[in-house]
């Protein structure tokens, strides 16, 4: 069933045909400044093909407002360990019972989720004997089935018991580091039984909390030593699933190895077989250090890295908040919906938030809900602004498509660039309008009529 609460807002009838905005037209102090900041003019008229070569913008012009009522086609998953926290802290306890995997499966299914993905101590609880282990799986087989949803991803739990105090593949302790690539192998045989093409590995507790406790270098070489031997089983076995490392910056470990999706990006290229190994970023990782989360996606997309990734809302610099999608920096949610149509990402859109701890049942499912509306709110919001005629303009008298342009012409080299020349002074006085384009994004985003 549905919550009523969260059923889209506006009756169909009233909805416009198109997605380009009815934001009236600018002020004629705009206008003006817009045409004085044609500076490059002609000189870019008919090479905005060029622009063109990426892949092309999505837009949603002429086939009317999209729906925000999630489908599987969405392909929005969740952690079972999302809904299913039971928002206990380090200063209060649990304020909500626990779900049986069973029910978030149905639970989500209603609400149009594409899949749900889970650690395995999220499924089988720590400890169960083989029996019990199979009976745990046995019924979310069958939950899965009667419902279609899918399981597109899985991940190990290297980080509740004591026995990870100190890491898992960068532990000091041999044994320890052993145990924890055993118990990644017994579950991604779980993984690649249920459909998953994807293993995220998030080391919350590789790290420390004093330079003096763990050699920093030395982790690296065991990290990468654990990626090989796992890449390395996985091919052996002929598994279809590759791997995605989730970056943190820190929590629970006062600083965690491979901190950001650069740290991530460069590690891989390191590993024996880089191919089967990319990144599961998160937003609210990049942006507790500060980063522009937007930026790493960019990057992770251009290496063809991007595995997989994980939605939530974060504002700043703090603890990991896991808001709901855009219930945190809502402007970088916008361009990163953008971003991420535009340049056809079409992995799971995983939500790895907690329904904040005041919540109850209810709340907790229309949270749910929340992330995926907000989703495909933004994706409608960003397909009209880039559809706007009055966006398209403003870009183009920014220069935006320039940059889509080679630096050197066809055939050129260094010597024929050596020999240009340029007014300096001119290219400095130039305006480039773009606080015009933030503002038109924010009027989108904002839904000013
Ligand atoms: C966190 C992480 C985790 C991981 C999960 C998957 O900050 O706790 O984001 O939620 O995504 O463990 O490996
Ligand atoms: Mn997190
Ligand atoms: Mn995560």
């Amino acid at each position: 069933m549905r919550e009523a609460g969260l059923e889209p807002a506006r009756p169909k009838t009233q909805v416009p045909k198109t997605c380009v905005s009815a934001i009236s037209p600018l002020p004629q102090t705009h206008t003006k400044a817009l045409s004085a900041s044609i500076w490059i003019g002609d000189k870019i008229r008919g090479k905005l093909a060029m622009y063109q070569n990426g892949p092309k913008p999505t837009t949603n012009e002429g086939h009317g407002t999209m729906s925000l009522t999630p489908t599987p086609a969405d392909k929005f998953t969740f952690g079972l360990w999302t809904v299913g926290w039971q928002a206990r802290d380090p200063f209060g306890d649990a304020t909500r019972g626990a779900l049986d995997p069973v029910r978030t499966v149905n639970e989500l299914a209603a609400r149009g989720a594409y899949g749900v993905t889970f650690h395995d101590d999220d499924l089988i609880p720590f400890g169960s004997d083989e029996g019990a282990r199979r009976g745990h799986i046995d019924r979310f087989k069958k939950a899965l089935a009667e419902t279609g949803m899918k399981v597109p991803m899985a991940t190990t739990n290297l980080f509740t018991h004591p026995v990870f105090k100190d890491g898992a593949f960068t532990s000091n302790d041999k044994d320890i580091r052993r145990y924890s690539i055993r118990k990644v192998m017994q579950n991604i045989e779980l993984a690649v039984e249920l459909g998953a093409k994807t293993y995220v590995c998030w080391g919350g507790r590789e790290g420390a909390e004093s330079d003096g406790a763990k050699d920093a270098y030395v982790a690296l070489d065991r990290f990468r030593e654990a990626f090989n031997v796992l890449g390395e089983f996985v091919t052996d076995n002929g598994y279809d699933i590759k791997f995605a490392i989730e970056p943190k910056p820190n929590e629970p470990r006062g600083d965690i190895f491979l901190p950001t999706i650069g740290h991530a990006l460069a590690f891989i290229n390191s590993l024996d077989r880089p191919e089967l190994v990319g990144v599961n970023p998160e937003v609210g990782h990049e942006q507790m250090a500060g980063l522009n989360f937007v930026h790493g996606i960019a990057q992770a997309l251009w290496h063809k890295k991007l595995y997989h990734i994980d939605l939530n809302g974060q504002h700043g610099p703090k603890f990991d908040q896991d808001l709901v999608f855009g219930h945190g920096d809502l402007k970088s949610a916008f361009f990163l919906v953008d971003l991420l149509e535009r340049y056809k990402y079409d992995g799971p859109k995983h939500f790895d938030y907690k329904p904040a701890r005041t919540e109850d049942d209810k709340g907790v499912w229309e949270s749910a809900t929340s992330n995926m509306r907000t989703y495909l709110a933004l994706k409608e919001r960003a397909a009209a602004f880039r559809a706007d005629p009055r966006v398209i303009e403003a870009m183009k008298a920014s220069n935006i498509p320039g940059l889509g342009q080679s630096t050197l012409n066809a055939g050129e080299t260094w010597r024929d660039l050596a020999k240009d020349s340029f007014d300096v002074e001119a290219a400095g006085t130039r305006g480039y309008g773009y606080e015009l384009v933030d503002q038109l994004a924010l009027e989108h985003l904002m839904g000013v009529k």
